[in-house]
């Protein structure tokens, strides 16, 4: 499942990214999730910290 069409970042990609750093805001800005129009950005951001409680 895409989070961010505008960089193509899918789900899996995130979750990957998140195995190579913990800290949300590394993770995005690693990826380019939100630099564009910005409308994935609370739905990336609830998802890795989804992710990191579990
Ligand atoms: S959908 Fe992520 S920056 Fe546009």
């Amino acid at each position: 499942m895409y989070i961010c069409i505008c960089k193509g970042i899918t789900e899996e990609k995130i979750r990957k990214a998140m195995n190579e750093t913990s800290k949300t805001h590394d993770v995005l800005k690693k990826l380019g999730v939100g630099d564009d129009c910005g409308v994935c950005l609370i739905s990336a951001i609830e998802r890795l910290q989804k992710t990191q409680k579990k």
